[in-house]
């Protein structure tokens, strides 16, 4: 069944605009390599910035972890997922949410309330925040109609299940924000508390009260596997300040849910990779390897891996991260290479990414039409990819076997030089030579990697920094930068846009963009490389431009509108019909400044953006080069 489908067509019937998902790889935000969930895309509108489609929303976001990389081989982590999300933008909160999810998991999607477990959260004095009783109770009333009597507990993670259905737990597990606790957000990030929503596989499935195997009682978060978290309704009504907590201008609900664990519930069957969503990738991978999911337990893990990692370097490829050493392309080299190794032990010797990728696309099209648009372009970069493994991974096998042989699984013997060479060599990812060795009972320590000889320590802290950086809480502070120095180059974004169209040309199209606090990068269609005059005279014009401190400022119409105003139309079909559109610089004022000055840019854009360009600093391009085929990168700072 189309869980998906049910999901926004619910959400629709309750008056929400459904919007298409976010790239996977995040515009204009420098704190996170990836989408990690649906609020991300969001986090401005939650502020209080006006969303063009209104004030109810809903979408099923595509969202990568890197943090689950290692969790994947159990049945139910995985690196990529669809999460459900619907928000309130100031408009219904804690009532109305409660009620439809209640409506939607018993009604739409059919599961007996009998599994359905409730936590809220307990209230923290020192912070300020009180007990959300109001969530609990409007659950139990629910509970009462099914006649179901449902009584409220606390400290179940000390005293275990106590006969309840509804827990109150801390600010560890009912409270949300991007960076977790409330001790981790960074001023000016929102956040607020939670109810998540668990569904019970059975008692015999983990843990449960009086086992006199458990070290501590049962409860719905105690991650046994018998409970499994289905959603999470946030109530975002609080910012961090400097002192504290206040309360947002408006009052927002975020629910997030990943589509995969609702397949999971409402198939009772607590293993992810037997749901619908994976039927064509595991018949693909079954046939390729003539074995078949779920038969032999040993075999089980690899399978696992394969199916989601294919499943996520697929995703990924679409969204432009293309294998490679660094950034987000890391991620995806990473996971294909572990797929075919897994695919390796599975006994596929052959080729295989091609038919597995067009089964991902098969099955995913229809709800994710760029997987269509861009499959021969995913394919041939996905393909790509596994020939340069395979071409070394049969050797590198033989190497790593030989070496083993060699140090007898002592790890003192095993030289950083070693590790290095063979690193170099035989292109296997970091972390797979790691795992390689754990598999034969070797565990390396960072510690030990540190200290050992030749260069590998250094390829150990490269990896450290990508690894957190691909995490999706990271630098601190991230949403200070977001609203200063982030939001600064996004309308540099802009002016660059517009002014390279004005000095190489109308072909001129944005083909990605991305933001750290230290610098932008733009990629655009062009064939040939600038000329040092290009280069100089486009930092010429932007700088002009900031000189005049143009304001800049947004309007709402529909698309039709914004083509005819002659918008460029980067996100043309991405929020529906109604549109924001950026311009910077009144028409009249810049003509009568200089009739020919260029760099005047209407977008259409979700936001945000500087109020005077006068604010941004000076432009300077540092760097002009190629990418592919046609396709330009500019490197550029506001100093
Ligand atoms: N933003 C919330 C989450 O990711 C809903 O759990």
């Amino acid at each position: 069944m189309d869980y998906r489908q049910k999901y926004l067509n619910f959400f629709a019937s309750k008056g929400h605009a459904i919007l298409p998902s976010a790239s996977l790889i995040p515009e204009n935000d420098p704190t996170t390599l990836f989408t990690g969930s649906g609020m991300q895309p969001m986090v401005p509108f939650l502020l209080g910035q006006k969303h063009p489609q209104g004030t109810r929303l809903a979408d099923s976001q595509k969202c990568f972890r890197t943090g689950d990389i290692e969790e994947v081989g159990d049945n139910r982590h995985t690196t990529f997922f669809e999460m459900l999300g619907n928000w309130s933008l100031g408009d219904y909160f804690k009532q109305e949410q409660i009620s439809w999810m209640w409506e939607f998991l018993t009604s739409e999607i059919g599961l007996d309330p009998q599994n359905l477990y409730f936590t809220c959260f307990r209230g923290n004095e020192e912070l300020g925040i009180p007990r959300d009783t109001e969530a609990a109770e409007l659950w139990q009333k629910l509970f009462a109609e099914k006649n179901i009597d449902a009584a409220i507990a606390d400290f179940p993670e000390t005293k275990g299940m106590q006969g309840g259905r509804i827990f109150y737990y801390s600010e560890k597990k009912n409270w949300w924000s991007r960076s977790g606790v409330p001790g981790n957000m960074p001023v000016g990030e929102p956040g607020g508390p939670d109810t998540e929503m668990f569904y019970d596989f059975g008692a015999d499935r983990g843990l449960h009260e009086n086992s006199d195997w458990a070290a501590e009682p049962c409860h719905v978060n105690c991650d046994c596997g018998r409970f499994v978290e289905i959603g999470n309704n946030v109530f975002m009504q609080y910012v961090k300040t400097e002192n504290g907590f206040e309360q947002l201008p408006q009052k927002n609900v975020d629910f997030g849910g990943g589509l995969e664990r609702l397949a999971l519930a409402a198939s009772n069957n607590p293993d992810i990779f037997q749901t619908d969503l994976f039927k064509e990738l595991r018949e693909s991978i079954e046939q390729l390897s003539g074995k078949k999911y779920g038969e032999r337990s040993e075999e089980t893990y690899a399978f696992r891996v394969v199916m989601d990692h294919m499943r996520a370097a697929t995703f990924l490829i679409c969204d432009g991260a293309i294998p490679s050493n660094k950034d987000q392309g890391y991620f995806t080299r990473r996971v294909i290479r572990r797929a075919v190794r897994m695919g390796h032990k599975l006994g596929i010797a052959q080729n295989f990414a091609d038919s597995v990728s067009r089964a991902v696309i098969a099955a995913y099209a229809h709800a994710y039409p760029e997987l269509k648009t861009n499959e021969e372009k995913i394919v041939a970069d996905f393909v790509k990819e596994e020939n340069k493994f395979r071409a070394t991974l049969e050797k590198g096998l033989k190497v790593f076997e030989k070496q083993m042989e060699e140090i007898q699984s002592d790890v003192s013997r095993m030289t950083g030089q070693w590790l290095f060479d063979f690193y170099q060599n035989f292109g296997f990812p970091f972390e797979l030579i790691i795992e390689e060795l754990k598999t034969r009972g070797i565990k390396l320590t960072e510690d030990q990697i540190s200290k050992m000889s030749g260069d590998f320590s250094s390829v150990f802290e490269e990896h450290k920094n990508l690894s957190r950086a691909g995490a999706e809480q990271k630098f601190k502070g991230g949403l200070g930068d977001h609203s200063d120095i982030s939001v600064r180059y996004h309308t540099a974004t802009h002016l660059l846009h517009a002014t390279l169209k004005k000095v190489l040309g109308d072909h001129v199209q944005q083909k990605g963009s991305n933001i750290t606090p230290e610098r932008m990068r733009f990629d655009f269609s062009h064939t040939e490389k600038m000329t040092p005059e290009q280069i100089a005279e486009v930092e010429r014009l932007i700088n002009a431009a900031v000189v005049r401190d143009y304001p800049v400022s947004f309007e709402e119409m529909t698309v039709a509108a914004a083509q005819e105003k002659n918008a460029i139309g980067l996100f043309g079909d991405k929020y529906g019909e109604q549109v924001k559109v950026y311009t910077v610089g009144d028409p009249a004022q810049i003509a009568a400044a200089d009739p020919t000055a260029p760099t005047y840019s209407r977008e259409i854009c979700g936001g945000p953006h500087v109020e005077h360009t006068g604010t941004m600093g000076t432009f300077k391009i540092l760097k002009e080069e190629a990418v592919s085929a046609g396709v330009r990168r500019i490197k550029a700072v506001l100093e």
